[in-house]
């Protein structure tokens, strides 16, 4: 099976091979990174409406894009339709080219103020959450979404449909119910049912470990497009067909340096060292000697060492 591009509204993803929003390590330079090694289609990290409407300077600092990285899908959580349609209206001038709602986080944090996965149970107050961001937006809105909440209540196929008609222009789901957490067995079944119950694109989710596992999703559910999270991390060339499975040691060092490059132009490098030491130490994970090299990873004392250190390391293994 040839990956075939898709469209999401008047949005068009060329690689229907898309980087899953993940808390913690979407932001701008690794979305970048995903998208110059093909990823069609990048979701930020969660933002809170709330921190959007009251105008927390930490959530405008997430908020950041350049036209490099479109299509961006930017991803919004919360559970007050007004507040969520606000903050819609402020990102809708934003140049990015959709808006997600989080409809599948786990957490504790956010499922207790009704957010999240925990909109699976309550379906109204989903399908306001909906009409209220597409009502003030001119961008395609979509969703991610779970199987369901827990194994006795698998309602993905009849949410995503009641989604599709509250204006919802594809939905993403990742093939686990709350209940599973992130390391349940995935159940790609539902997937399919979604698929059949909609018309508008569906992205599957959940275990994609490498590109043949992409396609195998797409072949057996005949989702438009997959969405991969944890994998990417530290590999971002899982989303290049032309890349073979057992990636170079001098490959993965280059992923890294560009990675570091793009951070350092965009994000205040020293300031975040520890975020990036953890991305950083993803590139040698499962590699021959790759804990020594993790260990210096860790022991640099600034950004700038981070650097020198990797282009040591390139040089050496060019
Ligand atoms: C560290 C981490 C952070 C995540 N953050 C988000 C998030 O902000 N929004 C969201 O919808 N899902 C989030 N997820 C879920 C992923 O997008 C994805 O659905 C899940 O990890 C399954 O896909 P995978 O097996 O390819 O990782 C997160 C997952 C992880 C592990």
């Amino acid at each position: 099976m040839q990956p075939a591009p898709f469209t999401i509204g008047p949005v068009r993803v060329e690689n229907p091979f898309i980087l899953a929003p993940l808390a913690g390590y979407t932001d701008l330079p690794f979305r970048l990174l995903c998208r110059e090694y093909g990823a069609g289609l990048v979701y930020s990290e969660m933002i809170s409406c709330h921190g959007l409407v009251y105008d927390q300077n930490k959530t405008k600092e997430m908020i950041a894009t350049v036209a490099e990285e479109q299509p961006l899908a930017l991803q919004l959580f919360g559970s007050e339709p007004e507040i969520m349609g606000q903050a819609a209206a402020i990102i809708d001038k934003e140049p990015l080219a959709m808006i997600d709602i989080n409809m599948g986080c786990p957490v504790r944090k956010v499922i207790k103020k009704g957010a999240g996965s925990a909109l699976m149970q309550t379906p109204h107050l989903a399908e306001e959450i909906i009409r209220q961001v597409v009502a003030n937006t001119s961008k395609p809105v979509t969703i991610k979404i779970r199987t369901g909440w827990n194994h006795n209540s698998i309602n993905a196929p009849e949410f995503a449909k009641m989604a599709e008609e509250a204006g919802a222009a594809a939905v993403a789901i990742h093939a686990r119910t709350w209940s599973d957490g992130f390391s349940g067995k995935v159940d790609y079944s539902v997937i399919t049912k979604v698929k059949e119950s909609l018309t508008i694109p569906v992205i599957g989710n959940g275990d994609i470990h490498s590109y043949n596992d992409g396609i195998k999703l797409m072949a057996e559910t005949g989702c438009d497009g997959v969405m991969i999270g944890r994998t990417a991390l530290g590999a971002p060339w899982i989303f290049s067909p032309s890349i073979n499975i057992e990636p170079s040691r001098s490959l993965r060092l280059k992923a890294l340096s560009r990675h570091l490059e793009l951070i350092d132009q965009f994000l205040p490098a020293d300031r975040l060292l520890g975020k990036i030491k953890n991305h950083a130490g993803k590139y040698l994970k499962g590699v021959q000697n790759g804990s020594s090299i993790r260990v210096k990873i860790f022991e640099a004392k600034n950004f700038n060492q981070l650097q020198v250190l990797v282009h040591s390391l390139l040089d050496q293994h060019k």
